[in-house]
């Protein structure tokens, strides 16, 4: 069920969203969803808890939340703190989930609200049949929510993790990265993890052409889209995959302590038609105390709704829910479509900036516009040992937001063929950015980059 753009809701104590006032009279209200498609971003800014001066360059660890997001967050814990409601049938957030899945092209069924990108994946991971003699394919370039969560099954159970180098630079191409993954399945890979976009060079990764390639061996794939949700206008079903993991605190701009889960629970031909893969929903106050699940379908129709197992998890926060559900709305009042051309634009913007006062060898990120994302990784300093030297880059983000108040990140990563592993720093643009400010933050860095050297 769809939740009305430009109201707040809330839930019952049956688990029905009721409205809260819409926030066209609210205190901090700037912009009635109504105007957001046409706003500027000028204006869109004022929407966000930036602190000014300070110029935030690192929506991959977190993104700002708009002040009516906070609004939302704080109104709905009044609301429930103190009651006498129960509170475990609204944590189901069945609206919230129809209204968040509507927003990625899947159905209220398939979608979880949980904490983190981490818990989906752990979740996904440990209800996987994952054991000795199976291999499990991912890269190098994962986060340690998947690298580990891996290892940890590997430890419990003898699975094979078997690990791609990424390559990395401005002339990597889509087709190398498929022909990576095609070259290392074997006849035991049975799931295949890549990210949507990867933190440490910023690759949108050929997911489509990844789960084409997957689906034709008959392997599970799950994608890490920790930085998807906010910056990317996806559909899910469309791309393919099996499982998703999301934040939604980064690009979505949400409260922290939320993010999303994609779990495909139909069989739809034309973008997956490989059966759904037996999966147990690890921590779950739904699944039965006796007996099975209903049987999943092999169908386009839905006859188990894996999202509730998923869901149904215990006491939690309506709040959170309620507030996530808020961004989404004001992502979609702005428009999914517009802000990813706006991230993207200022993300050339930056890159282009990059080359030209560091070089265009100084960056790890790709340059083949199907690769391209926000999350430009780069090498400040010259001399080529430098980049080994974590000491030293870590000192340069350090700085940067002390003297400066600019905030970056650094990275760490491998590069086939190298005995090190690289230190590089990393920008993130997102939609409250402004070309002005990333030039700002160019000049400085090359300054201190040359101070440092
Ligand atoms: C690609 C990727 N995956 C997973 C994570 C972990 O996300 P979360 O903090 O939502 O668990 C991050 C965090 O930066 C990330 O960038």
């Amino acid at each position: 069920m769809e939740v009305p753009v430009g109201q707040s809701v809330s839930a019952d104590r049956t688990g029905t969203l009721s409205p809260l006032p819409g926030h066209d009279g609210d205190r901090r209200a700037h912009c009635p969803d109504r105007h957001l498609g046409t706003a500027s971003w000028d204006h869109i800014r004022s929407l966000f808890t930036l602190r000014p001066g300070t110029v935030h360059l690192n929506t991959g660890t977190v993104g700002a939340v708009p002040h009516e997001v906070l609004d939302v967050h704080e109104r709905v814990t009044r609301e429930w703190t103190g009651s006498l409601r129960d509170i475990y049938p609204p944590t189901l957030y069945p609206e919230y989930r129809a209204a968040i899945a509507g927003d990625f092209g899947v159905d209220q069924d398939e979608m979880v609200i949980c904490h983190n990108s981490t818990e989906g994946m752990a979740r996904v991971i440990a209800g996987l049949d994952l054991g000795e003699g199976d291999e499990a394919l991912t890269t190098t370039h994962e986060c340690y929510s998947v690298l580990s969560n891996l290892n940890l099954v590997h430890n419990r159970t003898g699975l094979t993790v078997r690990t791609i180098t990424l390559p990395s630079g401005p002339d990597v191409r889509a087709e190398d990265i498929v022909e990576l993954f095609a070259a290392a399945i074997t006849p035991r890979t049975r799931v295949m993890f890549f990210a949507a976009v990867t933190l440490f060079t910023g690759t949108r990764m050929p997911v489509r052409a990844l789960c084409d390639l997957a689906q034709r061996h008959g392997i599970v794939t799950v994608m890490d889209g920790a930085l998807l949700p906010g910056m990317l206008d996806a559909d899910l079903r469309a791309l393919g995959v099996d499982f998703m993991t999301g934040s939604g605190s980064k690009f979505q701009c949400g409260p922290l302590g939320t993010g999303l889960l994609y779990v495909r629970n139909k069989v739809i031909p034309e973008h997956n038609p490989l059966p759904l893969p037996p999966f147990w929903p690890v921590i779950s106050t739904w699944y039965p105390m006796l007996g099975p699940m209903p049987p999943r379908t092999t169908t386009r129709v839905e006859t188990c709704n894996m999202g509730d197992y998923l869901q149904s998890a215990g006491s939690a926060g309506i709040a959170r829910a309620a507030a996530l559900t808020r961004a989404c709305q004001m992502w979609n009042a702005i428009g999914r479509g517009r802000i990813e051309r706006r991230i993207m634009e200022l993300g050339d913007h930056a890159r282009d900036r990059l080359a030209e006062r560091f070089g265009e060898r100084a960056l790890h990120s790709p340059a083949d516009p199907r690769l391209r994302s926000p999350l430009i990784s780069f090498r400040p300093f010259r001399a080529p040992h430098d980049a080994w030297n974590p000491k030293k880059i870590n000192l340069f983000v350090d700085r940067l937001e002390r003297e400066h108040r600019i905030w970056i990140r650094w990275v760490e990563f491998d590069v086939p063929g190298s005995p090190h592993m690289h230190y590089a720093a990393r920008v993130c643009t997102h939609l409250f950015n402004t070309r002005e400010e990333i030039d700002h933050a160019v000049d400085v860095m090359g300054r201190l980059a040359d101070e440092m050297a």
